[in-house]
């Protein structure tokens, strides 16, 4: 049913393989006249799933600023919105991509966030990147009643009752707590894209960006 307002589609681009788009989510980008992309710095690797769905889109980057001062990531994400609701007066509808699951760790919510128009909100699922991890190593996360837990950087201090952890956006202090919690750990690094790399290791490295972290027991 119309509303007639203008849609904003939160497409989850999946962990950035384009045969692990749903069928959904390609049909909205091969669809909607301008998809947004975070970009940080140069690069955006949901831009490259984007082009591989639909080489003709029309695509527009906004910053995604890998910083922890709050300021400066409201103030990029502010303008992402401003951008987006200018596309959306242009348009009447906009997919704002992200890879994975666009309600896990999404910056499609800090665009969101700072809107000012009255916008229709339509969210289109994602695989997340973490459940793709699980399936490269070959072991299930979770079975019967087993506890998961979802997070970033480190885990929390006590984790008796957690029987998997899958660490997004790691550092290498949460990698060396899971080892020393006694948990099976994988570095899962750049999913999908040229340089993936899958392995169990030993001793806690240092995980880059584009890397999640599976702790199993
Ligand atoms: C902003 S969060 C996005 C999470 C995403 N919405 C999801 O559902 O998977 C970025 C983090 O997702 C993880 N990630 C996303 N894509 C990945 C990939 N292709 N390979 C490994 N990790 C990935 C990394 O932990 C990265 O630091």
């Amino acid at each position: 049913m119309s509303t007639g307002r203008p849609t904003l589609y939160g497409v989850g681009l999946g962990p950035g393989d384009p045969d692990l788009v749903t069928l959904r989510a390609a049909e909205v980008i091969r669809r909607v006249p301008v998809v947004m992309v975070p970009f940080v710095g140069a690069s955006s690797r949901a831009a490259e799933v984007v082009k591989s769905l639909n080489p003709e889109a029309v695509i527009v980057g906004y910053q995604a600023p890998m910083t922890r001062d709050r300021r400066e990531r409201e103030k990029a994400y502010r303008k992402a919105a401003r951008i987006a609701e200018e596309l959306l007066r242009e348009h009447g509808e906009v997919a704002v991509c992200s890879l994975g699951d666009v309600t896990l760790y999404s910056t499609f919510w800090h665009v969101v966030r700072w809107l000012r128009a009255d916008v229709n909100v339509e969210l289109i699922p994602g695989i997340p990147a973490g459940l793709l991890c699980a399936v490269r190593i070959g072991r299930p996360l979770v079975m019967g009643n087993d506890r998961l837990l979802v997070c970033t950087r480190e885990p929390p201090d006590r984790l008796d009752d957690v029987d998997a952890v899958i660490l997004y956006k790691p550092i290498k202090r949460g990698i060396r707590r899971l080892l020393e919690e006694g948990f099976d750990v994988y570095l899962c690094r750049e999913l999908c894209f040229p340089g993936e790399e899958v392995k169990k290791i030993e001793e806690p490295e240092d995980p880059g960006y584009l890397c999640t972290v599976v702790g199993i027991r």
